[in-house]
């Protein structure tokens, strides 16, 4: 026979374990949320005076928002094979020269066969592609850089995404413009995080 103030304390320790193992499992799984895989996006880009530069942090800035993700943002210069190859996704940032990106960028990107041999086995296959531009005028090439920086990656089988515009993120920064202003960095965080949530969703595990 149990005196009644064991019994009482016995129900109440069995009713703890109940709550906090419900609470555990509604924690880790929720139906709304499902749990998305930590993911890793380089950021890499050219800027000579800075305008380019500021919208890469904000892309960073946004792809960090994703909760898990990490963000490594550099110069293209100073990419390396391992930040690269061990990227769920890169987002490359360019400034218009001349209508198109500019000659860094391209090297960057020749690079990726003549330093880090991406061909014929199509290294980058399956990553997470986007890009972003910064241009002087308002209709001088900031699209068309955003889609050569695009089509790079198409060819060498990446699966592309926007987001913040409709060929990614971009700034006018001269002439009348302010420079880059927060609606164009807001377009970068959008962008950052848009990469990062697919990048996850893709290397997450289907959903049962
Ligand atoms: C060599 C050169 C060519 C450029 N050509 C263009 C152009 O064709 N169209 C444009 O909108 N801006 C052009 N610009 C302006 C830059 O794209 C703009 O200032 C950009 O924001 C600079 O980025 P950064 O501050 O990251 O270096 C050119 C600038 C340079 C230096």
């Amino acid at each position: 026979m149990i005196p009644g103030n064991w019994l009482q304390l016995l129900t109440c320790f069995i009713l703890c374990l109940i709550v906090s193992h419900v609470a555990l499992v509604s924690n880790s799984v929720s139906a709304d949320e499902p749990a998305l895989a930590a993911v890793k996006v380089l950021v890499a880009y050219h800027s000579l005076s800075g305008n380019t530069e500021r919208m890469a942090e904000a892309v960073g800035e946004g792809a960090k928002s994703l909760p898990g993700t990490t963000v490594v943002l550099k110069r293209v210069g100073q990419v390396t094979a391992d930040d690269l190859f061990s990227s769920d996704a890169i987002v490359i940032g360019s400034p218009v020269y001349w209508s198109n990106m500019s000659g860094e960028v391209k090297t960057f990107f020749d690079n990726w066969q003549f330093k880090f041999g991406v061909f014929p086995e199509f290294k980058m296959k399956n990553k997470i592609g986007a890009a972003f531009a910064t241009g002087g005028q308002v209709s001088s090439g900031k699209e068309v850089t955003m889609l050569t920086i695009l089509a790079a990656m198409l060819g060498n089988q990446m699966i592309v995404v926007s987001g913040g515009g409709a060929f990614g993120a971009s700034a006018t920064t001269e002439g009348d413009s302010p420079g880059v202003d927060k609606k164009e960095l807001a377009d970068a965080q959008a962008l950052g995080r848009r990469v990062a949530e697919v990048a996850a969703m893709l290397r997450s595990p289907p959903a049962n």
